[in-house]
């Protein structure tokens, strides 16, 4: 038997591989797990594309979505970690025994209940669904240390269940057993369920769309509204000096939050910009329809989660909130406001999305960072 060449095994490997449908990268080159080629010509930032991408998706640079990158640099900028923040405040005021009212009780552990398994299934998404797709490693970049960034998410969670003593296995089921908890992630997770077909492959209209329809009902919709009635839920209790350890775990989560809805606008943005093709009037349409059942689902569990007033709150406001920010979300992509004159009752919450971690940490932070100290090489 002859030895074969290098040259010979590439061009064997070329042989073998089928041609892909014009507009359609093989799922190798999609995935960038396509065969080495020694001396192929060096990427230019022409052959970089936010989907469908031919060109080899190793090479970082030279970037085409500086946006991607800065965002990866802020994210990792405002790095924290859920154990740093000190929660024995709100272990006492839990555990006393009229330090909070039952609606106060009931909105936390519904909202753990919602939280503590949302992240998962925005990871699961973000792992299992959308980074497949989409074809270009500075938003990759930014994809995994958002992945990262979820499992911080749940870990707080985690962190505070415990702390306070709560039912873990009440709360981690909350999402199959208490129905305002469980309408939310059922109506997400049919968009990544549309995915999830091993064999599924962007490069058709249909099929980008499709792409495109789960990164709007997960950043637009699930991180961009759902979560909003809880954040402004669990930071006005801090604003007003009740458990103030896991508002302020919240708070930290609500600026990882914008950044990933800022993130997602722009990817769906630029999938739109590349692929005009794909916003047709009917897929416009279906995306309202989307955005619009979002503000209802969540306006839904304003009230099953509040069904009385509450800290100068009530489901009404809520309505109004979840418009004003469902208005801003639709011309940040570039749909028409379905909520004429909806305003914001609750203007604090913008202030605690520009939260300073130096500030805060001086302050608050219980432990270093074990990276702090030197590396010692000679064990
Ligand atoms: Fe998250
Ligand atoms: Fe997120």
């Amino acid at each position: 038997m002859s030895m074969l060449s290098w040259d010979d095994v590439i061009e064997q490997k070329a042989a073998e591989t089928p041609e892909p449908p014009r507009g359609q990268p093989s799922v190798a080159q999609a995935q960038g797990l396509e065969t080495v080629q020694i001396g192929a010509a060096r990427i230019q930032v022409d052959d970089k594309q936010i989907i469908n991408c031919r060109a080899d998706l190793n090479q970082l640079v030279p970037f085409k979505y500086k946006w991607a990158w800065d965002k990866y640099i802020t994210a990792c900028a405002n790095h924290w970690m859920p154990n740093e923040i000190n929660m024995t405040a709100d272990v006492a005021l839990w555990k006393s025994i009229d330090g909070l009212t039952d609606d106060e009780r009931m909105i936390i552990k519904r909202n753990l209940g919602f939280f503590a398994t949302a992240d998962s299934l925005v990871a699961n998404n973000l792992v299992l669904a959308v980074y497949r797709h989409i074809t270009n490693p500075e938003c990759r970049q930014y994809l995994l240390r958002q992945a990262f960034e979820e499992a911080l998410h749940t870990h707080s969670y985690q962190h505070i269940i415990q702390s306070l003593g709560l039912d873990e296995a009440e709360v981690f089921n909350m999402y199959r057993e208490i129905p305002s908890v469980a309408t939310k992630a059922t109506w997400a997770l049919q968009y990544t369920q549309s995915l999830s077909d091993p064999t599924f492959q962007t490069g058709t209209r249909k099929d980008d769309q499709r792409l495109l329809r789960d990164l709007i009902a997960f950043y637009v919709v699930f991180e961009g509204i759902f979560f909003y009635v809880g954040f402004t839920q669990i930071l006005s209790m801090g604003r007003r000096n009740k458990m103030t350890g896991t508002a302020e775990q919240l708070q930290y989560i609500l600026r990882d939050e914008s950044m990933h809805l800022n993130f997602g606008i722009d990817v769906i943005n630029q999938i739109k910009f590349e692929n005009p093709h794909l916003w047709t009037p009917e897929f416009q349409q279906e995306t309202i329809a989307m955005i619009r059942e979002g503000v209802d689902l969540e306006y839904q569990y304003a009230v099953d989660t509040m069904p009385r007033g509450i800290l100068g709150m009530n489901a009404g406001m809520f309505r109004d909130y979840l418009q004003f920010i469902a208005n801003r979300r639709l011309a940040q992509i570039g749909l028409n406001e379905q909520y004429p004159g909806a305003t914001n009752p609750f203007p604090w919450m913008s202030e605690m999305m520009d939260l300073k971690k130096e500030k805060n940490f001086f302050e608050t932070r219980v432990i270093e960072y074990q990276t702090g100290g030197a590396l010692n090489w000679d064990e």
